[in-house]
């Protein structure tokens, strides 16, 4: 047998991106491929990209330059582009920069060792095509024979989006919404689980929407994201179930009537709004208000007290004005949330809003940094008022101190605590007994 090709992937963007390269470094294992962190041992590389926000593609372009001396000093080197970026720019990326050998968009991954063998028979390839089939039966699931995994896991449970929110690419590189049926999930999950996985995120653009097909033996039909939650907190051994990432729209009734139901799914919802403004909310085809939005929360928050909002804010989109950003101040004011995310608008390129009056760069600038003042504020303060409470803590992984162990509390921040590496994996009562800059501090009970 030769020894094993090494497999190296950079990813960028969000989790979903981090699935896939997953996904990407089991279809190539098949083709005898082995993953390593060091770029400069590698065989083949891949950047899995992003294209969400500013100049994604160009920071693509930079990072190939970097890579220009390893391909010099190693002929044979593979160098591949996937994700978002390929999709977006396609052919236009080998034009620029001709030492790349593979072009491959999300949709196309299935067909990844294919294309491995012909960049191997010296060509390149490129796949951008949406596929007919559906590309999750071709995947090799990413683990090994009987691998133990991470006590956390990612499984995508539905991919794409038909949204359309006037600012984003997503429905253009990842395509029109698709469920996976819930029998696959069911399976992966439990898989998963024998694995060692105690925690699973559900993943997708626009994940409540999930609308996949229900086995036939539990009656079939379309099953929401509640009945698939519901299903999958049955599993023994799955202790921990998150989704993400919702739309507003689609907060079903069943879906928030789960949140008070069941245990194992965490009181932590990330529920992005983009702004508090109804003007700019419908410039942003949203779909809906800022008081339905708030009222949405209570109800929400009815159903599970304790529950923490995360959400996305953007700033600076083009006709905001400093009342527009004022009222995006007063939703963050009221809904506290306990973690958010803010981005200066970036016209992504085919998309409604690109070619609207941006508010130009310092305004944008200046509205983001008072924006996330406040939610640091809210940030700090919710973290703050941890210490003195007791709640499980998911152990992942050893700290950097000896003796210690760092986990997830449900409100999903790091803890650390003072335990046997033998916890790993492993739920522990604790204590919060104070907070630090980026993490808790926990004491086992
Ligand atoms: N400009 C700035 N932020 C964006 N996002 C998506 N598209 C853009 C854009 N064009 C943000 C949104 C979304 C998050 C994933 O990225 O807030 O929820
Ligand atoms: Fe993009 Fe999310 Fe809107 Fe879909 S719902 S278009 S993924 S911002």
């Amino acid at each position: 047998m030769s020894a094993p090709k090494k497999l190296f992937v950079k990813t960028y963007g969000c989790q979903m991106n981090v699935y896939d390269s997953e996904r990407m470094v089991g279809a190539l294992g098949a083709s005898g491929y082995e993953q390593t962190q060091d770029a400069s041992e590698a065989d083949m590389i891949l950047l899995n990209t992003c294209h969400i926000r500013e100049k994604a593609a160009e920071k693509v372009y930079s990072e190939l330059g970097r890579l220009r001396p390893l391909k010099d000093a190693k002929p044979d080197l593979k160098i591949g582009v996937a994700g978002c970026v390929a999709q977006a720019e396609g052919e236009e990326i080998i034009r620029r920069q001709p030492m790349v050998d593979l072009v491959v968009g999300p949709q196309a991954y299935h067909r990844l060792p294919a294309m491995e063998a012909k960049v191997r028979a010296g060509q390149t390839a490129l796949d951008t095509d949406f596929p007919e089939e559906d590309k999750f039966d071709h995947l090799p699931a990413p683990r090994g024979p009987k691998a133990s995994r991470a006590p956390t896991a990612f499984l995508t449970v539905q991919e794409g989006c038909d949204k359309f929110c006037a600012f984003c690419v997503v429905p253009y590189t990842r395509g029109a919404e698709v469920s996976r049926p819930a029998a696959r999930l069911l399976a992966e999950a439990r898989d998963l689980v024998e694995r060692g996985v105690a925690e699973l995120t559900l993943l997708g653009q626009n994940v409540n929407g999930y609308h996949g097909a229900g086995p036939a033996e539990l009656g079939g039909g379309d099953w929401t994201l509640a009945r698939l939650v519901r299903e999958l907190a049955k599993i023994d051994g799955l202790q921990r179930i998150r989704y993400t990432t919702s739309h507003p729209n689609d907060m079903t009734d069943d879906l928030i009537a789960a949140h008070g139901e069941i245990d194992k799914l965490m009181p932590y919802l990330h529920l992005p709004v983009q702004s508090g403004s109804d003007r700019i909310l419908a410039g942003m085809n949203r779909r809906h208000t800022a008081e339905e939005y708030l009222r949405l929360i209570e109800r929400i928050r009815d159903a599970r007290p304790d529950i923490a909002m995360s959400g996305d804010f953007i700033v600076g989109f083009p006709g905001e004005t400093e009342e527009d950003f004022a009222d995006t101040i007063a939703l963050c004011e009221q809904v506290r949330y306990g973690s958010a995310f803010s981005f200066k608008y970036s016209p992504r390129p085919g998309t409604p809003a690109a070619g609207r009056d941006f508010v130009g760069d310092d305004v944008a600038s200046d509205r983001l940094a008072r924006l996330q003042a406040v939610i640091t504020d809210h940030q700090r303060s919710f973290q703050n008022a941890q210490v003195g409470k007791r709640m499980s803590v998911l152990v992942e992984k050893v700290g950097r101190e000896a003796g210690q162990m760092i986990g997830k509390t449900p409100w999903l921040h790091a803890a650390h605590l003072d335990a046997p590496e033998q916890v790993r994996g492993k739920l522990v009562e604790v204590e919060i007994i104070g907070s630090n800059t980026n993490s808790l501090s926990a004491r086992a009970i």
